[in-house]
């Protein structure tokens, strides 16, 4: 009777909770092309396979291409648009410009999803689907990507000035811009667990090894012979966001913020004494939570405002507009 009752408290608060989702979150399924492109999650995979086999940190760029895509309008494909005499669009905002990596690659996995699927997979769904597959292909964990996004028609540089997070951000302003998309602590602390991966600019961890007083002292001087202390000497030099494993997705990231040598100031942000200490002590100790809840955190990354439905358009060239 204890056990009826149970489910039938779960199987309310299920039907209360999907009363709560919007409806463009609850029409992403894993199935959508299951009748009208049967060869989409192959094509994906094996252009990833020989993306990440010429180059292993491109498994990393096409991640965050993905994070840069949802964070900015949600995940509506806004971030391949190429600057045109009509749109100035994302790609030289800010955060993206000589830094954001890997456009390329999703042009040939479209191509060849367009020979065989013409007109009918978006480009936000082949960029969730490679992403999940550049996080597998390093060593993490593979899960079902909802899909049936479409894709923006136009977007802005401004749009993607003002929600992408910076790298010299407080704890605070990174849980409040993550919040700002429906994520909560633990999403951000998993989702940040995809700096196990890839590599940073000296422009972007030059203050965090002259000026922070929470590092390492011996890791801050190895980073500085690589990042000269006046920019832009050296601004394009590369490190990598994990010291130990930048080409294995493990839960090394963590491990690295509690010596106290995370790469970028938000990346030490996260263990210094604030709200998320013990969500990362808790992925430190166990890489298998931290898998589990990285895999929930993308599916709702995911979910970030995608266009469904008869909004937007299915691109036939991801860098413009049909
Ligand atoms: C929490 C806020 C975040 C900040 C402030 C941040 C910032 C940065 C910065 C500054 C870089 C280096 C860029 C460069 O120097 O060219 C970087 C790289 C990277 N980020 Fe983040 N990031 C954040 C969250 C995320 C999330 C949520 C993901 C994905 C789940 C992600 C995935 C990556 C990856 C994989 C790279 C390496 C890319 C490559 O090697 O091409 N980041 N991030």
């Amino acid at each position: 009777m204890a056990a009826m009752r149970r489910v039938l408290v779960a199987a309310v608060a299920l039907a209360t909770a999907s009363l709560l989702v919007p409806a463009a979150v609850a029409q992403l399924s894993p199935s959508f092309y299951g009748a009208s492109c049967t060869s989409l999650e192959s094509i994906v995979r094996s252009g990833m396979v020989s993306a990440v086999q010429s180059e292993p940190r491109m498994g990393a760029s096409i991640l965050r291409l993905f994070f840069h895509d949802c964070f900015v309008n949600g995940c509506d494909a806004s971030v391949l648009l190429d600057d045109s005499s009509t749109l100035t669009g994302e790609k030289n905002a800010g955060p993206n410009a000589n830094s954001l990596r890997g456009y390329e690659v999703i042009d040939a996995i479209k191509s060849r999803v367009e020979a065989a699927c013409p007109g009918t997979v978006s480009c936000a769904d082949i960029l969730a689907v490679a992403a999940r597959d550049g996080v597998n292909l390093l060593g993490g964990p593979t899960w079902a990507v909802p899909l049936g996004r479409r894709d923006a028609r136009t977007t802005t540089q401004q749009a993607a000035n003002a929600n992408l997070p910076s790298p010299s951000s407080a704890i605070g302003t990174l849980i409040s811009s993550f919040a700002s998309k429906g994520l909560d602590s633990q999403d951000l602390v998993a989702l940040s667990g995809g700096h196990t991966i890839g590599a940073a600019r000296c422009a972007s961890f030059r203050s965090r090894v002259y000026n922070d007083s929470n590092i390492l002292a011996g890791f801050a001087q190895r980073r500085r012979q690589v990042c000269p202390a006046q920019g832009p000497n050296g601004d394009g030099n590369l490190a990598p966001l994990d010291a130990f494993s930048s080409v294995k997705f493990d839960n090394g990231y963590f491990r690295n913020l509690q010596g106290r040598f995370g790469l970028l100031h938000s990346d030490q942000e996260l263990f210094n004494g604030g709200p998320v200490d013990s969500i990362v002590q808790r992925y430190a100790r166990d890489g298998g939570a931290f898998a589990g809840d990285f895999v929930n955190a993308m599916i709702k990354m995911g979910n970030i405002s995608p266009l469904t439905g008869a909004n937007g358009e299915i691109r036939a060239n991801c860098r413009k507009p049909n």
